[in-house]
Parts: structure tokens; C-alpha cells; sequence
């Protein structure tokens, strides 16, 4: 392989699209009946975090009333830039400490967990900067990401063959994932050497190498060329597809709107809105925290737009069905 391959050798879609249009149709099911506000209770919710405030100095950054994830679908987390999506991220997941409020992960309290043992729970997160380490190889980074299972306990040093076991089943695991994200070919490679959008993947295989039910990704496709970001959102929706729930944060509404099933809505630290994709984008409050905040971003065009649709289609509604 020449040293100058880039990304547009990762673009093999792998996921079955009849698959994800099931998961779909599954996950709108499971959200039919959710109230679309701020808050709304689920059907069946994986996180549950109530009155989360983190401050920074005299700067309020997330200030979280009330929050439920529904389990096994998709949900995006979205605002405008210091909105505090990633700050929300990190109290969620123990690599911050809030100053007030409460969380619970499978209905277990989260307050005052450390972050590998969150992760060693269930729920792990990549990273908005990507977190892998340039001068480990790539199965060297994987490897790295499935430390704190059994290997690592006092028992098991004492047991050497259990600790072999772990690490042989860690290595499979790892050749799957490489197989999966299509960076097997990368295998001995620095992980330095990676394009951004290759250590986009490479975060998120490292993320499922503890088997996660929740999978936390901090804008997976920033930075990623179109053709892989396609891959990506495939990644996506099989994570959703073989039973996992997703909470990923994204700016490009596109991508949005193609991938999630419920929409969250943050704006100077708070909750403002929820809601399937369409609902949301076209929701004034959601529209108005966009504007506030830069007024040529891509959802404040696409909302007015909806907007006024829905409006027009209201008026003709009104002019077929005279009352
Ligand atoms: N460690 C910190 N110290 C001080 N202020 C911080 C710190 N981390 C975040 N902030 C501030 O908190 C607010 C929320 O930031 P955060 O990074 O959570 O926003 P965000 O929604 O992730 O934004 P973006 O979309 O740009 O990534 C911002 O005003 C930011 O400047
Ligand atoms: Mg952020």
C-alpha cells in the first residue's frame, strides 16, 4: 500500500440499508407516544440525568433540568457552538464533576463514578479532538481501550492463563472491529499516521472494544471527507441496529436529519427543545438559538424553510376543509 493512501480507501459501505430502514421505523415506534418538549419522560430510558449545572466561574455552561434517553435508538445532541454539549458530555460520562444534580445509567447513579468505570458500565464516549494515541499502532490503541477488564484485577495477575484468555479474546475483538471499520490494513500502522477521518473511525471502534450499550460520540464527522462521513453515518445506524443506544453530537443538519430518531436541542446550557428531526428543525425556539448565535447556519435557513411550508400547507388544509 503506497504511504499516501487516504481516506477514499475506507468508503466501503458495509450496512444493510433494508436493516437500518427497520431500525428506523422501530425507533419512531418507540418515540411515537413522547411528548415534544423539553424533558419529555420515554418509554424506556438508558440515562436519565436531572438537574446537572456545571459553572465556570460566573459563566453557566450546562444547566440541564431535566433529560431521559430512550434506549436502542438514536438520539442527537444539538446547538449552537458553547451551547455545552461537550461540557454536558463530559459530566455524563466522569471526566467532570457537576456542581449540582444527579444521573442514573441503567437506573444506577453515576455520581462520583470515574470514567473507565462508567465505560467498564456500559456507556462510553469518543471525543470532539480525537483522544487516540499517535505513537501506539493501531491494534496497540485498541488493546489500550479494553484495559479494566479482567486483566487488570489483583486475581487475575495471580492467574496468569485467565490474564492470556482476556488478552487473546481482547486481540480477536480488536481484529473484528479493525475488520469492521475497514482499518485492518492499518493494523501495525502509528496511529499518527492516520488521516482525521481514520482516527474518527479508529475512536469509535476503540469505544465498542468494552461492549458498550450506550455509545457517546462527541461530532463524529467533523472534519471527515464526504464519501467516509457516509461510512460513518452507516457505523451509525448499525450501532443502533444491533441494539445499542447512540447520543452523538453534530452540526452538519444534514447528516442530522438522515441518522437520528429523536432530536435534543441545547442552548446556553439548557435543554429548549425535543422532538423527531423534522419537528425539531422547524421549532422557532430552536430556530432562534441558532440565530443568536450565528445567523448563517445551515438549521436557521432550513427551519424558516419548513416553517413557512408547514404554514403554507396549513392555509390550504384550511381552505379545503371549511369548518
Ligand atoms: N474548562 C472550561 N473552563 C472554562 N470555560 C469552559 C470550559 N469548558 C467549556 N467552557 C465554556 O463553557 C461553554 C460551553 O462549552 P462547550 O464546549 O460545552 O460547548 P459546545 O456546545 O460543546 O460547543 P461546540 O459546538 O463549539 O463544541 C462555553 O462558553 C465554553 O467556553
Ligand atoms: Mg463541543
Amino acid at each position: 500500500m503506497p504511504a499516501d493512501t487516504t481516506d477514499t480507501t475506507d468508503t466501503t459501505d458495509t450496512t444493510d440499508s433494508t436493516d437500518s430502514t427497520v431500525g428506523t421505523a422501530k425507533a419512531a415506534a418507540a418515540l411515537s407516544d413522547v411528548a415534544r418538549e423539553p424533558g419529555a419522560t420515554k418509554p424506556d430510558a438508558i440515562l436519565v440525568a436531572d438537574g446537572i449545572r456545571r459553572q465556570f466561574g460566573g459563566l453557566t455552561a450546562v444547566d440541564v433540568g431535566h433529560l431521559e434517553v430512550q434506549r436502542g435508538v438514536i438520539t442527537a445532541l444539538i446547538g449552537p457552538n458553547g451551547a455545552g454539549k461537550t461540557t454536558f458530555f463530559n459530566l455524563l460520562t466522569g471526566f467532570d464533576r457537576p456542581d449540582a444534580g444527579s444521573w442514573t445509567f441503567n437506573g444506577r447513579s453515576l455520581d462520583g463514578i470515574a470514567a473507565y468505570k462508567v465505560a467498564r458500565l456500559g456507556m462510553v464516549r469518543t471525543f470532539q479532538l480525537t483522544k487516540v494515541l499517535s505513537k501506539l499502532t493501531v491494534i496497540e490503541n485498541m488493546r489500550l481501550a479494553a484495559t479494566g477488564q479482567r486483566g487488570e484485577s489483583f486475581l487475575s495477575a495471580l492467574l496468569p492463563m485467565r490474564w492470556r484468555g482476556q488478552e487473546r479474546a481482547n486481540t480477536e475483538r480488536a481484529d473484528s472491529l479493525l475488520g469492521r471499520f475497514t482499518l485492518d490494513a492499518k493494523r501495525e500502522d502509528f496511529a499518527g499516521s492516520l488521516s482525521g477521518g481514520q482516527r474518527k473511525l479508529l475512536e469509535m471502534a476503540r469505544a465498542l472494544m468494552v461492549e458498550p450499550e450506550l455509545v457517546m460520540l462527541d461530532e463524529p464527522m467533523a472534519g471527515v471527507n464526504p464519501a467516509l462521513k457516509q461510512s460513518l453515518l452507516g457505523h451509525v445506524k448499525t450501532l443502533r441496529d444491533e441494539g445499542r443506544t447512540v447520543l452523538f453530537v453534530e452540526h452538519d443538519m444534514d447528516m442530522v436529519r438522515d441518522i437520528s430518531d429523536w432530536v435534543v436541542v441545547m442552548a446556553q446550557g439548557q435543554i429548549v427543545a425535543e422532538g423527531p428531526p423534522d419537528n425539531v428543525m422547524a421549532n422557532q425556539v430552536v430556530i432562534d438559538a441558532y440565530l443568536g448565535a450565528h445567523h448563517d447556519s445551515d438549521i436557521s435557513v432550513e427551519a424558516e424553510e419548513q416553517r413557512l411550508a408547514a404554514e403554507r400547507n396549513r392555509g390550504a388544509d384550511q381552505k379545503e376543509t371549511p369548518r
